[in-house]
């Protein structure tokens, strides 16, 4: 750990953004419960904005039990929602325990966003199912953008 600390402060210049996730983020059983979980429904998300991005490859039946599972995954992280205290949230801010209620009305938004990439994948329109996708992409940054260092 010390030596990879010292690698991450020689490279800096070059890139910070890979060494601050090991060294400075610290967790306790929820915070690395909840990590895991929003890691866990990311191969979902990234088979599910491949198969709308090009023109070949969209399948519909499987493109909808792609939105189904991402729908089970992506509640998942938002079961494990508790403070660890201070220090220990990982990349969680103090805003999510400051004022809980916006908090659950980000989460609110983010999973009817889901519901609309629903809808969207019953009718097997492409520029509907990526314009859907993208008003999820929308909550995924809303709320890091507030919540999340
Ligand atoms: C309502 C708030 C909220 C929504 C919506 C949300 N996230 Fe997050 N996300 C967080 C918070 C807070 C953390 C930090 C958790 C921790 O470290 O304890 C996080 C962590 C993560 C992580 C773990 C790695 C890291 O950098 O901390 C990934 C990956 C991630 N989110 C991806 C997504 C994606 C993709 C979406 C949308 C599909 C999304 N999240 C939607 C709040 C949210």
């Amino acid at each position: 750990m010390k030596l990879l600390s010292v690698l991450c402060l020689l490279s800096f210049a070059i890139s910070t953004s890979a060494c601050s996730a090991s060294e400075e983020v610290k967790r306790g059983p929820h915070s690395q419960a909840r990590h895991q979980a929003f890691t866990q429904m990311m191969p979902t998300y990234t088979k599910m904005v491949q198969m709308t991005n090009g023109n070949n490859g969209y399948q519909k039946a499987e493109f909808a039990q792609l939105v189904a599972q991402f729908e089970t995954e992506a509640q998942a992280p938002f079961k494990h929602f508790q403070s660890d205290g201070q220090g220990l949230d990982g990349k969680a801010k103090a805003e999510v325990w400051q004022n809980s209620t916006a908090f659950e009305q980000q989460q609110t938004a983010f999973f009817d966003s889901i519901k609309g990439l629903k809808t969207a994948s019953e009718h097997s329109n492409l520029d509907e199912i990526r314009a859907a996708i993208k008003q999820v992409d929308k909550q995924c940054m809303s709320c890091h953008a507030t919540y999340r260092d």
